[in-house]
């Protein structure tokens, strides 16, 4: 059995002190060389009564084996905070010798704010465990994205209790993360880009044309006898029906386009979402707006309407609701806008489990919305109860154009 041990106190007998010295340089090498094959079995930590001894537990070798050939740094603290037991991977992590790991404090590999945050949990890590997220700083002071589970372990014969700490590098994850929202921030512009052009299409040459097509038929219904009873109905009838398609389309333009918000401001347009929605569906809509004495930015103006207009799209098509609020107010720095509905409600976690689907664009786009105007969306949503989605979006007063 292996045995290292950490910073004992000076020998006190001069004439004994090179001795001392050259057993110590000997015990010291055969540590390092213990640790770095991974042959330590137990670690002797001095304190103020005395030495303690700490055995690692399971350090067999298939153990050892398994916690070498993990993707993820594994550690073993005594609740104050050394290393006890590090494995290589949690050394290339921090790109320290491992014998430099093992012994020092786990601190020295945190930023200081972890460090307050990882304090309390490491004085209160229980056996089912807590997982953070934090930033590790490495011997050459770079740092790196980890996610860090604590869990303690049981005090174990004459063993003191330890702390069971595992470190997943999450770099690549992150990376993968950021590279998820620069695309979904793309589609949600490609997105808008389209929407303009087919509002322009719709109200440039659609409606136009239907305007025309409308007029036209109107003539014609005049121009028809009146003793031509039926046909004078019938044609009255098609000039009715064009003109609910010239309308629908205006309504279609208008939804896809943003120029309503740009002309009437964002509460005309929520009201006019809300009572088209409204009237269109039989579902009834609260709407509480608080009264904006400025214009707020377009882009925020136009995340909060696109994110009423797919909140409001995913209620007809999922919901199955009765009532609908929506509310938007200042809540701090904040505004607010939050669109509950009593409809089926829906696993949040797993959007799209219900349909066995891959999952649509709706929620992820109105995240993206909110989020790249420096703002979050939560979403709540309870089985059979309902769901409510919450936008939360820094507050700023739009710039005047010069003159
Ligand atoms: N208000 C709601 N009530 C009940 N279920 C909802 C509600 N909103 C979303 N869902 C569920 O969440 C899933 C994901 O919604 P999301 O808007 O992302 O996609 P989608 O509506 O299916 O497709 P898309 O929005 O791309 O047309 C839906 O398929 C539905 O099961
Ligand atoms: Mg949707």
């Amino acid at each position: 059995m292996k045995t290292a041990r950490h910073k004992r106190s000076p020998g006190a007998a001069p004439a004994r002190e090179l001795v001392e010295l050259r057993l110590r340089l000997t015990e010291a090498e055969e540590t390092l060389h213990a640790i770095r094959n991974g042959e330590v079995d137990a670690v002797v930590v001095p304190g103020k009564q005395g030495d303690q001894v700490f055995t690692l537990q399971g350090a067999e070798h298939a153990y050892r084996v398994l916690i070498e050939s993990m993707n993820e740094g594994a550690l073993t603290l005594t609740t104050e905070k050394m290393i006890l037991y590090a494995n290589q991977c949690f050394a290339r992590m921090v790109k320290c010798p491992l014998e430099q790991v093992m012994g020092s404090s786990f601190r020295r590999f945190l930023s200081a704010e972890d460090r307050a945050t990882l304090r309390p949990l490491l004085k209160r890590a229980d056996k089912i465990g807590t997982k953070i997220q934090a930033l590790l700083i490495a011997a050459d002071g770079s740092r790196i994205p980890a996610q860090i589970s604590i869990r303690s372990q049981d005090r174990n014969g004459y063993n003191r209790a330890t702390i069971a700490v595992v470190v997943t590098d999450m770099t690549e994850s992150r990376r993968t993360e950021e590279l998820l929202r620069a695309l979904t921030h793309r589609v949600v512009q490609v997105q808008e880009a389209e929407r303009e052009r087919v509002a322009f299409e719709l109200h440039d040459n659609i409606t136009q044309l239907l305007c025309a097509v409308v007029f036209r038929s109107q003539t014609l219904v005049d121009a028809l006898p009146a003793r031509d009873g039926p046909s004078r109905k019938k044609a009255q009838k098609l000039r009715d029906m064009l003109g609910q398609i010239a309308d629908e389309v205006v309504r279609i333009s208008h939804n896809l386009g943003p120029g309503l918000l740009d002309d009437l401001g964002l509460v005309a347009v929520l009201r006019e979402a809300k009572t088209e929605f409204a009237d269109r569906t039989g579902v009834s809509v609260k709407l509480a707006c608080m009264q904006l004495t400025a214009r707020l930015p377009a882009d925020t103006e136009l995340a909060i309407y696109r994110i009423l207009q797919e909140a409001l799209r995913n209620v007809e098509k999922h919901a199955n609701a009765r009532h609908v609020t929506v509310r938007l107010r200042q809540q701090g720095a904040f505004i607010q806008l939050v669109i509950n509905d009593d409809g089926v409600g829906f696993d949040a976690d797993h959007p799209s489990a219900r349909r066995k689907e891959t999952g649509g664009l709706g929620l992820l786009s109105m995240r993206e919305r909110a989020n790249y105007v420096g703002g979050t969306l939560k979403i709540k949503s309870v089985c059979k109860a309902g769901t409510e989605i919450e936008a939360l979006i820094p507050m700023k007063v739009r710039h005047r154009r010069g003159p």
